[in-house]
């Protein structure tokens, strides 16, 4: 591995380490849950039964638990590459963490022995209505939605506010600045891509995490009877408005490890450039706007809500594709680059994006969802933008940023698990995507005899996964403590 100097800006060993908690406590949380999701599949496959109290009960924690928990890693993720150019504090790290946790526990509890099943989307009034849980486990479960999110808008406010306060102003660290004629060493500048991209999605996420708040604190009112009705109609918008901006996010904010790594492994560097600004700019209008194309079937909204939102969805991939995938791309093309851990998964994850952002806007066309609508379909585009885009470039930063704390040289042969980690990704969510074109539903615990076959060649992609995850995770495992101390320290190599 290239000794580079030290970098700009490393100034808080404890900011470093604070971002390894999340980094290292969401790929625990993605491991544990990965599990979950194996024992779903083998029971949808008939190979394993699992009553349908205790499928939807796992089905619920691996969705939230999924979610969060990715988010956590990409959070810590962001946090480390921002880090290096501006100063960031280990306290609010850590404050937002706590919070953050409390809510993963309490959605735990509410789950596994409140026996709350309602799925990671929960639409009133069903929470309080469940006949299998009791009240206090909805109850236990929205406290946990409702700490999740506030951890999450604590921690975006502390990033923007603290990239605003380094570049004198929130439109300079948006990059208008490069509009303005200044000197390269002007602190108005943005320092890196990686500063715009972080600006854009943490103020995003404290849209999405107030969004969250308003989803969730009217239905606890109603709960504890100081409210006596919600609207059902705009509790799903909310609920749909959060959990799509939250899902969509992980995959905005984990594109800053694609310019960072990229710029670090080809020697080519990604500047804070005019076109990066505009891309970036067009992501902090648009993804704000496609989420009613989960209500389509909705009849009640009112019509231009899903019109709007079909035209969007088509928009929306496209200042961040052709900037961030065409710019990896062409960064990469003859630079000479080492097909390093990193960056497979990099590739992976650029594939996966490209492949999962395909499958949404497929579902997007009102057409289209009049059939795909609540098939596996749903599950496979965000399986595969997940696990094979913003899981894959999360795990790629994580492994780079362990291995560069830590000082070691890569194990060439760790690189036979990064492929695999993508030929088990992607033989598994083919499965999902078959199954929905074939018009198998999602959510469903017992699967007819006709769509298990679907399941049961998903299976061994599984456990290939499983082992790919299993070398990798050995890998960080080995050098956490090396890391743990260079990390204390500020410096990478
Ligand atoms: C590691 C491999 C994974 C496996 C084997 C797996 C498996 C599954 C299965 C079988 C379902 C139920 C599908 C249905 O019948 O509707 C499911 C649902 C889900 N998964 Fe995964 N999954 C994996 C990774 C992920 C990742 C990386 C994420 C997100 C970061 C994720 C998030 C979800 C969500 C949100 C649901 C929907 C839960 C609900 O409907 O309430 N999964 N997964």
């Amino acid at each position: 591995m290239s000794a580079a100097p030290v970098p700009e800006g490393v100034r808080d060993g404890g900011a470093l380490r604070a971002a390894l908690a999340y980094l290292v406590t969401g790929f625990a949380t993605f491991l544990l849950m990965g599990l979950l999701g194996l024992h779903m599949r083998l029971d949808q496959g008939g190979l394993m039964t699992v009553s349908p109290t205790w499928f939807y009960r796992i089905m619920t924690l691996h969705g939230s638990g999924m979610v969060a928990g990715t988010m956590l890693a990409t959070m810590g993720g962001l946090a480390a590459a921002v880090e290096r150019t501006v100063r960031l504090s280990a306290r609010a790290l850590w404050t937002a963490f706590l919070v953050y946790m409390l809510g993963m526990g309490f959605i735990v509890l509410a789950t596994t022995l409140g026996g709350f099943a309602a799925g990671w989307t929960v639409l009133y009034p069903l929470p309080a209505l469940g006949r299998v849980w009791t009240l206090w486990a909805a109850v236990a479960a929205f406290v946990g939605y409702l700490f999740v999110t506030l951890g999450f808008t604590f921690y975006c406010f502390h990033i923007a506010w603290q990239i605003a306060v380094e570049r004198h102003g929130l439109g300079n660290a948006l990059g208008w600045s490069l509009w303005r004629k200044t000197e390269p060493s002007d602190p108005r500048r943005p320092r890196s891509a990686v500063e715009i991209i972080a600006t854009v999605v943490t103020l995003q996420g404290v849209f999405t995490g107030l969004v969250g708040a308003a989803y969730v604190v009217p239905v606890l009112l109603k709960d504890a009877g100081l409210v006596a009705a919600l609207d059902p109609l705009l509790e799903k918008n909310l609920a749909y408005l959060f959990g799509h901006q939250l899902a969509n996010l992980n995959i905005y904010f984990a594109a800053a490890f694609v310019y960072a790594l990229v710029a670090e492994h080809t020697g080519r560097p990604w500047p804070a450039s005019r076109h990066v600004a505009v891309a970036w700019n067009l992501v902090l209008l648009l993804v704000l706007l496609p989420w009613p194309h989960h209500l389509y079937q909705d009849f009640a909204q009112p019509a231009f809500m899903p019109i709007a939102a079909e035209a969007v969805s088509f928009l929306v991939g496209i200042p961040s594709f052709l900037v961030t995938i065409f710019g990896a791309l062409g960064r990469i093309h003859r630079s000479g680059m080492r097909w390093s851990v990193p960056m497979i998964l990099v590739a992976l994850g650029l594939w996966g994006w490209v492949t999962g952002g395909l499958g949404a806007v497929l579902d997007s066309v009102i057409q289209v969802n009049q059939v795909t609508h609540n098939t596996l379909w749903v599950p496979a585009h965000f399986h595969t933008y997940y696990l094979l885009g913003a899981a894959a470039f999360t795990w790629a930063y994580l492994y780079d940023l362990v291995t560069r704390l830590a000082g070691v040289p890569e194990d060439r042969a760790s690189r036979v698990a990064a492929w695999l980690y993508g030929v088990g990704g992607a033989g598994f969510v083919l499965m999902f995507f078959l199954s929905g074109a074939a018009g198998v539903p999602r959510r469903y615990a017992a699967h007819l005899p006709q769509w298990q076959p679907f399941a049961r060649i998903a299976v061994p992609f599984v456990v290939l996964l499983s082992l790919a995850l299993a070398w990798l995770a050995v890998d960080v495992v080995t050098r956490l403590r090396p890391a743990w101390v260079g990390a204390g320290t500020g410096t990478r190599n």
